[in-house]
This record gives C-alpha cells, sequence and structure tokens, in this order.
C-alpha cells in the first residue's frame, strides 16, 4: 500500500489532520490500536477555543457543534467564599469559548472521514514507523494475523503521550521536560442540570473543584483527589457531598444530584518534548506534550499543532516549498510553551498542595483577589484562556 501522509492514531489530533489532508487532495490513512467505539467511550476534553472552533469548521465537520455546543463569554472563579465571574468576551474584545464534549467532536470527525471516503484502519496492533530519518519512511501494522506495510512521504505520530511515535525516536534526539502533580482529577458524568450556566472553577482549603456541563440536561463535575485515591473509594453520594463542600453555599444549594453514569480519575502533568519533528516524522497533540486540565488546554494544542502541520504539509505539496515543515516544530512549541505555562499557573493556584499550609491558602485566595479585581491582571487570565491566536 501506498499514501502521502500516514497517520497513526485517530483521536482529536490525528482525524482533524487527515480531514484537511483529504479536502486539500493529499492522501493519507489513519492507524489505530484500539475500534471506533473505545475510542467513543473515552470522556476527556471540553472546552474549545474560536481558533479550534474555526479549525473544526475548516474541516467541514463543525455541523453539529454548531447546533449542540454552548458558546461560553465568561466564567466564575469562587475562592474563600466569594465569586467573580471572569468576562471573558469583555476582556477580549469579543471572543468566547465553545462548550462541546471531545467525544461528541471525535464522533462529528469520524462520520465525516467515514462520508467522505477517508481511509481508516482500527484495531491495528503492533504499529511500527520505520526509516523516517530516510527518504523513503514506511508504517507496518498487523491485523487478522497477517503483517502490511504502507509506504508513504510523511508519517504524522497523533498517537497520544503512550503511543509508539514519539518511542520511536532516539531518545538522544529528544530533550523531554516534565512535572508531575501530587494529586488527581476525579470526574463524574451525570445527566442533571448544571448548578450554573458558566463554569465554575472553585479554590477550596479542602481541595479544587471544577463544575462543569456537556448540555442543559448534562454535568461533568470534577474535585481533586489524592492519587492513591480508587474510584470504589468514591460513591456517588460521597463526591456530591465533597463537590458541595467545596463551593459557597448559594452554589452548593443548586447542585442538583443525580447518579453519575462514568467516574474517572486523572493524573496531572506537564510534559513537553522537543523537538516535535524528526526527519520525516512529526509528533502532534498528546504525542508531543501534556498539560493538566486546568486550563483546559489539551485538546486545542492538539488542534494548533494540526493547523501548523497541515500549512506545512499542503505547501510541500502545492508550492514544492518545505518551508513550512521545516519550521513546524519551532512554531508548534513557541504556542505550547505558552499553554504549558497557563495551564501550570492555573493548576498552581487553584489546587492544594500536599505542602499547602494557611500561608500558602492566602497566598492562593490574595493572587485570586488580585487576579478578580486588577482588569489588567482579568485580561490576562481572559486572553489565555480563550487561546493565544494563530
Ligand atoms: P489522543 O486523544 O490521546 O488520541 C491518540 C490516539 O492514538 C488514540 O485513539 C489511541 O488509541 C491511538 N494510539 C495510541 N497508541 C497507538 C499506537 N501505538 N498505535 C496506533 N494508535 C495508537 N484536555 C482538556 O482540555 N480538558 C480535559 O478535561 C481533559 N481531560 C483529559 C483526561 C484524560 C484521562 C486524558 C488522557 C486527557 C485529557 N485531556 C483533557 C487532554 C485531551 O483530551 C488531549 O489533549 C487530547 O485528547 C489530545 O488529542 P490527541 O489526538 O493528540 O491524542
Ligand atoms: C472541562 C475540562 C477542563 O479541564 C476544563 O478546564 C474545563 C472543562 C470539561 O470536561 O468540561
Amino acid at each position: 500500500m501506498r499514501t502521502q501522509i500516514v497517520i497513526i492514531g485517530s483521536g482529536p489530533s490525528g482525524l482533524l489532520l487527515g480531514q484537511l489532508l483529504s479536502d486539500a487532495g493529499i492522501s493519507n490513512i489513519v492507524l489505530d490500536r484500539v475500534g471506533k467505539d473505545y475510542i467513543l467511550g473515552r470522556v476527556r476534553a471540553g472546552v474549545l477555543e474560536e481558533g479550534t472552533v474555526e479549525l473544526i469548521d475548516r474541516a467541514k465537520s463543525g455541523t453539529r457543534m454548531h447546533v449542540e455546543g454552548l458558546p461560553h463569554d465568561g466564567f466564575s472563579l469562587v475562592f474563600d467564599g466569594r465569586d467573580h465571574r471572569i468576562d471573558l468576551t469583555g476582556l477580549t474584545g469579543g471572543k468566547r469559548v465553545m462548550v462541546y464534549g471531545q467525544t461528541e467532536l471525535t464522533r462529528d470527525l469520524m462520520e465525516r472521514r467515514e462520508t467522505s471516503g477517508g481511509e481508516s484502519i482500527y484495531d491495528a496492533s503492533n504499529v511500527q514507523p520505520h526509516d523516517f530519518d530516510g527518504n523513503s519512511p514506511y508504517v507496518t501494522y498487523e491485523k487478522d494475523g497477517t503483517t502490511h506495510r504502507i509506504d508513504c512521504d510523511f508519517i504524522a505520530g497523533c498517537d497520544g503521550f503512550h503511543g509508539v511515535s514519539r518511542k520511536s525516536i532516539p531518545e538522544r534526539s529528544l530533550r523531554v521536560f516534565e512535572k508531575v502533580y501530587p494529586f488527581g482529577w476525579l470526574g463524574i458524568l451525570a445527566d442533571v442540570p448544571p448548578v450554573n450556566h458558566e463554569l465554575i472553577y472553585a479554590n477550596h482549603p479542602r481541595g479544587f473543584a471544577l463544575c462543569s456541563m456537556r448540555s442543559a440536561t448534562r454535568s461533568r463535575y470534577y474535585v481533586q483527589c489524592a492519587l492513591d485515591q480508587k474510584i470504589e473509594d468514591w460513591s456517588d453520594d460521597r463526591f456530591w457531598d465533597e463537590l458541595r463542600r467545596r463551593l459557597p453555599p448559594h452554589h452548593a444549594d443548586a447542585v442538583i444530584t443525580g447518579p453519575s453514569f462514568e467516574k474517572s480519575i486523572a493524573p496531572l502533568r506537564s510534559f513537553v518534548a522537543e523537538p516535535m519533528r524528526f526527519g520525516r516524522l512529526f509528533l502532534v497533540g498528546d504525542a508531543a506534550h501534556i498539560v493538566p486540565p486546568t486550563g483546559a488546554k489539551g485538546l486545542n494544542l492538539a488542534a494548533s499543532d494540526v493547523h501548523y502541520l497541515f500549512s506545512g504539509l499542503a505547501e510541500h505539496y502545492r508550492d514544492g516549498s518545505d518551508k513550512g515543515i521545516n519550521a513546524y516544530s519551532a512554531r508548534a512549541l513557541s504556542r505550547v510553551w505558552k499553554a504549558v505555562r497557563f495551564s501550570w499557573w492555573m493548576t498552581t493556584i487553584m489546587h492544594r498542595f500536599p505542602d499547602t499550609g494557611e500561608f500558602d491558602q492566602r497566598i492562593q485566595e490574595t493572587e485570586l483577589d488580585y487576579l478578580t479585581h486588577s482588569r489588567a491582571a482579568s485580561t490576562v487570565l481572559a486572553e489565555n484562556y480563550v487561546g493565544l491566536p494563530y
């Protein structure tokens, strides 16, 4: 088999890149080690920046998102019993975010790929990129007891943090930066109306909490938890009690509880691998970098990587120029590091760390007080939250 680009990974970055390439007449095959249903069973990100929304529209995959997605003009920061609204739209000259689940976005991208005749191979085991430091890269995989080979011009490693792409690059050629946080997020989904029409980020001496949503009837809630805790330790009742304790009374009293139908614990990590290109292999999205979810940046960074890589590849095939692909890693990393910094900072001011004492709690509350009362500081928060331009 031969194609122009092999895309390893059928998550949002692989599917978005594949669609943009297909629509530009550049052939590609998407490979994933698991099946569609498994991918659609993952519950992850929920907040899309305008740049991500534009890219999804460019890939002609935004119809349902514009009907069912919830545009948000602001969010609440609560701390020390206080509640402050960050007016995203007012502070950024008209920008907003879109609340639309990653699961739904992935479903839309998969459907668009199917209807436009794009080729995806699911349940492909032992996917391996080869010879990407030369001019004739290829990818092998096993399916139904047979080994297959796809020759290509370039390989896009869109296979997430645990994928094979980054691990295939010689260790000495990558520089890795990492910070692991000493807590996780316990998240639930429940078919109950959200407590508030906008998101609530809560700093509390008992730990961070986040009130998000998927629709007017489906809520997504998170509480910070210790890393050694197990899902089995968290009955629904315990979750709802803990969430309410971390919210000021007017929100706590408004929480509508009900049975959860999804519950999971995610560890928090900052991670960057540099550079994001090795020969003819490009790393995209979580394959190259991870951010803690506090700033809602993971999926949005995957989208900006896709934008830079797609532009470079389109330039290569259309104009015969390698300028864009040569600049890919530096352009992507410049934006990645700003989001890594923002996510780290949001995590630092919003969570309780094992060594957070009364002094540190006061410092956090004072920073939040300053942040919510200084227009300059609120603007810094808002312009990072809605997403830096690209
Ligand atoms: P992924 O979505 O990870 O997709 C990678 C794909 O590659 C997968 O389908 C996988 O099956 C496939 N793959 C992996 N290895 C191989 C292989 N060897 N061969 C073939 N295919 C392979 N971000 C937020 O903004 N907010 C959140 O609340 C949030 N919560 C998260 C919770 C969890 C548990 C995780 C893991 C991430 C979360 N994120 C969140 C981050 C966000 O979901 C990611 O940034 C986003 O999924 C990145 O997309 P991606 O396509 O780069 O990678
Ligand atoms: C969601 C997740 C986030 O990490 C975040 O900052 C905001 C919302 C969500 O899942 O809805």
